[in-house]
């Protein structure tokens, strides 16, 4: 388990404290997937997401604990109470929208598939017609678009525990293509330079929208982190944000 500075300690507050104590939400988070979430060198979990969540609860009244989580079984620690948000780069879906409730969108993104400088790929369809081995990380969108091309069990589909691992397991020529979030995919693109990758964008890709999870029908919680979202937006501290991570 890694805390976010200034919150490792922190006991986790029931709720009831008065005297001005105020209530610490826990947030689960995926920290391998820089800029939104990542351990920095000190062993923090930091990025664009993390600022964000900070702004959301300083403005909305409350505190917040990140606690790194797997993608994998991420949503279900919001059903079993393990943790009270998530905010991981999740996509807003429908499917999903069946299980959690969703903020208001933060963040736009799409998919992009990466490839090795040389190949010879111009848009999505041609990983199915060259029959190439396809790295996505497990249950993300990026999987849903590739099963949804190739079929859930193509063997030529590689699933990953994470996005790095999928974009190192190109670097190394275990996968011959990655689709993936392309603000991450062009991140790890400008970190490692040695990887020698190129970026295909295809029109079939839809636009998605990021989200903050919370359990169904938390509402309290909900109209609250929407609260904040709305706040930081109307007095500039999302564009500072914003600017800090995707700022030129
Ligand atoms: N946006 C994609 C999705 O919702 C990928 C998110 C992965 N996030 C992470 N922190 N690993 O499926």
């Amino acid at each position: 388990v890694v805390t976010a500075a200034g919150c490792g300690t922190k006991a986790i507050d029931a709720g009831q404290a008065g005297g001005g104590s105020k209530k610490t939400i826990v947030v689960g988070t995926d920290a391998a997937y820089a800029p939104f979430e990542y351990i920095d060198a000190s062993n923090t979990i930091v990025g664009f997401d993390i600022d964000l969540m900070k702004a959301i609860a300083k403005a909305a009244g409350f505190d917040v604990q990140f606690v790194n989580t797997v993608w994998e079984g991420i949503f279900i620690t919001l059903q079993n109470g393990e943790r009270d948000a998530l905010i991981s780069a999740i996509t807003i879906t429908d499917e999903r929208k069946k299980t959690m409730d969703f903020s208001d969108p933060y963040f736009e993104a799409t998919q992009l598939i990466a490839v090795p400088e040389n190949a010879d790929v111009t848009k999505f369809e041609d990983l199915k017609a060259k029959n190439l081995r396809v790295g996505v990380q497990t249950g993300t969108t990026g999987d849903v678009a590739v099963s949804k091309l190739l079929g859930k069990t193509s063997p030529n589909i590689k699933r990953y525990d994470t996005t790095p691992h999928a974009l190192q397991a190109l670097a190394i020529g275990e996968v011959d293509a990655v689709v993936a979030d392309n603000a991450v995919v062009l991140h790890y693109i400008q970190s490692n330079p040695n990887a020698k990758f190129k970026v295909v964008s295809d029109p079939s890709f839809p636009k998605e929208h990021y989200g903050i999870a919370v359990k169904k029908g938390n509402k309290e919680l909900l109209d609250k982190i929407n609260q904040g979202l709305k706040a930081i937006k109307a007095n500039g501290q999302y564009d500072e944000i914003y600017q800090k991570y995707f700022g030129t």
